[in-house]
């Protein structure tokens, strides 16, 4: 028979187990046909959680919305702090001419998270349709976006690559682009990548036509634990007088406003699980059955 000692040793071993087997393994809901927010989905997977975490995402399409309630390997994101507990937007600040007014559109907003069963579908009504309501003051979009009737033209980078990626933040080489005046408007776009290390990517160009109003779209994350909010891609078409001044997105990520009320559902001391909810579960379960064995 066993001794007292092994008994112990061979109960913590299985509690040991039974911890790292659930950190391990990830259950995820998981429906490929969803159509609208209240999808009746009941599939769950089971996925590596070091390589997975569950997601869910509602996105404006021209003709209606799409929603999708499913799992994602973690290496398919390329966010450069990461960390998979985070609300992501893609917003649109656009200029109606009509009412000279600026507004927000939402475009796509992701929830992602990692405990079992996080992504709940009945949670996808709860995604707000307005996103995160990302806005910039009026008077900035005014004189930075706009251009006013006496002001013919506009300096803009034109950079012949499709994007020109260097270590620094708002410069680009003047090898690779170079300020020309532009009649109409200037597309700038910038956006982070961190494969091994932060690498800043300029979009530049002059638009030989007026067609498109004038306008910035945001790609941001916004990390729930760290309470870290980041852009790392926003893509504007500017009028202004000056849109070679590539400072203007450091500019946006010291203006911009943010909403969160409508992701309150989704931040810590809500419903929704969190990491600390299972991680402080399994502590205490420990602490629970060895404090059992002492006995
Ligand atoms: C989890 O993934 C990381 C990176 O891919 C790897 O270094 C680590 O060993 C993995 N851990 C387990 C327990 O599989
Ligand atoms: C920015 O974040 C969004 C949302 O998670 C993602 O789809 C996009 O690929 C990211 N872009 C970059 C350049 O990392
Ligand atoms: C501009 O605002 C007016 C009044 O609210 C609205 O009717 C119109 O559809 C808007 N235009 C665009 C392009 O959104
Ligand atoms: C989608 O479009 C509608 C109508 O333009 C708008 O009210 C809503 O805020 C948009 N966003 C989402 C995420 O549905
Ligand atoms: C535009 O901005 C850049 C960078 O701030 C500056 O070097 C340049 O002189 C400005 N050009 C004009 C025409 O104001």
């Amino acid at each position: 028979m066993f001794d007292n000692i092994s008994l112990k040793l061979l109960l913590s071993l299985c509690i040991f187990l039974f911890s790292i087997q659930s950190i391990l393994t990830l259950r995820c809901y998981e429906c490929k046909d969803c159509t609208d927010v209240s999808c009746p989905c009941d599939n769950i997977v089971e996925v590596n959680a070091n390589e997975s975490f569950c997601i869910l995402l509602r996105e404006n399409l021209s003709n209606g919305i799409n929603v999708e309630i499913k799992h994602i390997p973690r290496n398919f994101a390329t966010h450069y702090e990461y960390t998979p507990y985070y609300i992501s937007v893609e917003e649109t600040i656009i200029y109606n001419k009509t009412i000279e007014k600026w507004s927000n559109q939402a475009n796509k907003i992701v929830y992602a998270c990692q405990t079992d069963e996080c992504n709940r579908p009945n949670l996808l009504k709860e995604l707000p349709a307005n996103g995160l309501s990302l806005s910039l003051p009026s008077d900035w979009l005014n004189e930075n976006l706009l251009r006013k009737t006496d002001q013919k033209m506009t300096t803009c980078n034109e950079c012949p690559d499709v994007t020109v990626c260097g270590n620094k933040p708002y410069f680009v080489s003047p090898d690779q682009c170079s300020i020309q005046e532009c009649e109409h408007f200037c597309i700038i776009g910038e956006k982070f990548t961190t494969i091994e290390a932060t690498e800043y990517c300029y979009t530049s160009f002059c638009v030989p036509s007026d067609t498109q109003t004038p306008s910035i779209i945001i790609e941001a994350v916004y990390y729930i634990h760290n309470k870290d909010f980041r852009i790392n891609e926003t893509d504007i078409i500017c009028h202004g007088v000056n849109c070679s001044r590539l400072e203007i997105f450091r500019d946006i990520k010291e203006k911009i406003q943010i909403d969160y009320t409508g992701v309150k559902p989704f931040l810590p001391g809500n419903h929704v699980n969190s990491i600390y909810s299972t991680s402080m579960s399994i502590l205490l379960i420990t602490i629970f059955f060895q404090s059992l064995i002492s006995y």
